[in-house]
């Protein structure tokens, strides 16, 4: 069901330094900081040649990273986003298997403006996942 893997998301304290980590250490293609107030983050893509890696960093006062970041003072990978081709067929599968999404369970459209879910942690090993329909 699941397909390619959109984006790992890696929530950070310090958003110039983690860009600057990804562009000059690891040698990474990494975009401008841009700014997406709806989901209370900003973020700095990191283009690979086979996925994205997102850097957030909290934006506004109630950001969904903010007690992430709290939690992980060093920052960490917050979620992982699986592609699907059917995003409601997909949220049917994994209820009918016991899975918990989170929210009231409607998809709502994502940074990439596309329909987003998201997973409950512990039902997936300990990692919150995001399904997008590509
Ligand atoms: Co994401």
């Amino acid at each position: 069901m699941i397909g390619k893997l959109n984006h790992v998301a890696i929530a950070v304290p310090d958003l110039e330094a983690a860009t600057k980590l990804y562009r000059d250490t690891l040698g990474a293609k990494v975009s401008a900081p841009v700014p997406q107030p709806a989901h209370g983050v900003t973020v700095v893509f990191v283009e690979l040649p086979n996925t994205k890696v997102e850097l957030l960093h909290p934006l506004g006062e109630k950001s969904p990273i903010a007690a992430f970041l709290e939690k992980n003072a060093t920052g960490g990978i917050h979620h992982i986003c699986y592609e699907v081709e059917d995003i409601l067929a997909a949220r049917d599968k994994l209820k009918a298997e016991g899975a918990r999404v989170l929210g009231d369970g409607e998809p709502k459209i994502g940074a990439h403006d596309k329909p987003v879910l998201f997973l409950h942690p512990k039902d997936f090993c300990g990692t919150l996942v995001e399904l997008e329909q590509a």
